[in-house]
């Protein structure tokens, strides 16, 4: 938590340094979808475009926000519900989904849950473990990458979570 903070307090101030490198998300997307199965015993599927999607990000950082994504996707959710991560790519952007099929995320609440140390006041969410800085630190170091996080959720119907980002040219 303390790291979380420190990464927080360094991105406001603009002093949280990338490595933007070109990033092969295929690649990525893979392995982060290997590396969180076996961690976590659920079952996550890969659903890629055949085509190669390559980004300019910095690879840890990325795979730390993924990690984040992925890891809120299986603690609302369901044991028996897999985890899908989509990967796709438009004119300039490629697009990476986290969709969970979990308890969703009411509205007035949507906006709010990026702030720091905001949960939602139920239940559901008070039940599991956590201090509420995952998404404040995702969409922080979304934006240093010059990329951007959203979401669509329906309660009772589960969540996806989007990052875009520039797709590379050589
Ligand atoms: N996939 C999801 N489905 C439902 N609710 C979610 C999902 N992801 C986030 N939330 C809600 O948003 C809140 C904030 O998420 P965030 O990841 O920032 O914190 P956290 O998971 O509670 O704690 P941590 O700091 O360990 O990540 C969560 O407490 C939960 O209420
Ligand atoms: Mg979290």
């Amino acid at each position: 938590m303390l790291q979380d903070l420190l990464d927080l307090a360094r991105a406001d101030s603009g002093h949280l340094h990338f490595r933007l490198n070109p990033i092969m998300l295929n690649t990525l997307v893979a392995e982060v979808a290997a590396m969180s199965q076996k961690v976590s015993n659920r079952l996550i599927h890969v659903l890629a475009t055949e085509e190669d999607v390559v980004t300019c990000a910095d690879q840890d950082r990325l795979q730390q926000v993924l990690i984040n994504l992925v890891d809120n996707a299986i603690k609302y959710s369901a044991s028996k519900q897999p985890i899908n991560l989509i990967l796709e790519k438009d004119d300039q952007c490629a697009l990476i989904h986290v969709r969970d099929r979990g308890i969703g995320i009411p509205l007035p609440h949507q906006q709010r849950i990026f702030e720091r140390f905001y949960r939602v006041d139920e239940s559901m969410t008070r039940s599991r473990d956590g201090t509420g800085l995952g998404l404040a630190i995702a969409k922080s170091l979304v934006e240093g990458m010059n990329g951007r996080i959203t979401l669509r959720s329906k309660p009772g119907e589960g969540s996806i979570f989007t990052i875009t980002l520039p797709l590379w040219h050589p």
